[in-house]
């Protein structure tokens, strides 16, 4: 059965990033539930190869977010993450920079599985835009 708490998105709306798939971005908090450290992160999830992976929304190079607009992480072939600010080439199934200022640095996985057809975040607390500003519950 589905948590729908955790559903990012429908599976079908991930299309693949060689078929000129997007990322679907989505917001969540990491850590003990209801312990004051908890994080909040802008993340995204991808569809690639038949699989999904999802990392935190940030360069390990100098924190900003990969996306130009939002949802466009790939290069041209749909082949590599890409840093919109200087560049740099991540793996999308592990998220090595392969190239690029931070080479050899990885983004931060986030954990989600695949449900019923839904795409479901493990390992944090979804937000809803709503919940944005306050408490996961
Ligand atoms: S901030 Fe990503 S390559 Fe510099």
């Amino acid at each position: 059965m589905v948590d729908t708490s955790q559903v990012i998105c429908a599976r079908a709306d991930l299309v693949e990033s060689v078929s000129g798939g997007k990322a679907i971005r989505f917001m969540m908090r990491r850590g003990v539930k209801n312990s004051q450290d908890l994080q909040k992160l802008s993340c995204f999830v991808v569809a690639f190869g038949g699989e999904i992976y999802a990392y935190v929304n940030k360069c390990p190079h100098r924190y900003t977010e990969l996306d130009w607009l939002p949802g466009e992480v790939f290069d041209d072939e749909g082949l590599y993450l890409v840093c919109a600010t200087h560049g740099a080439v991540f793996e999308v199934n592990s998220g090595l920079c392969a190239d690029g200022p931070c080479k050899g640095l990885l983004l931060d996985k986030v954990q989600v599985c695949e449900v019923d057809n839904h795409v479901v975040l493990v390992d944090g607390f979804l937000l809803r835009e709503n919940e944005n500003n306050g408490d996961a519950s």
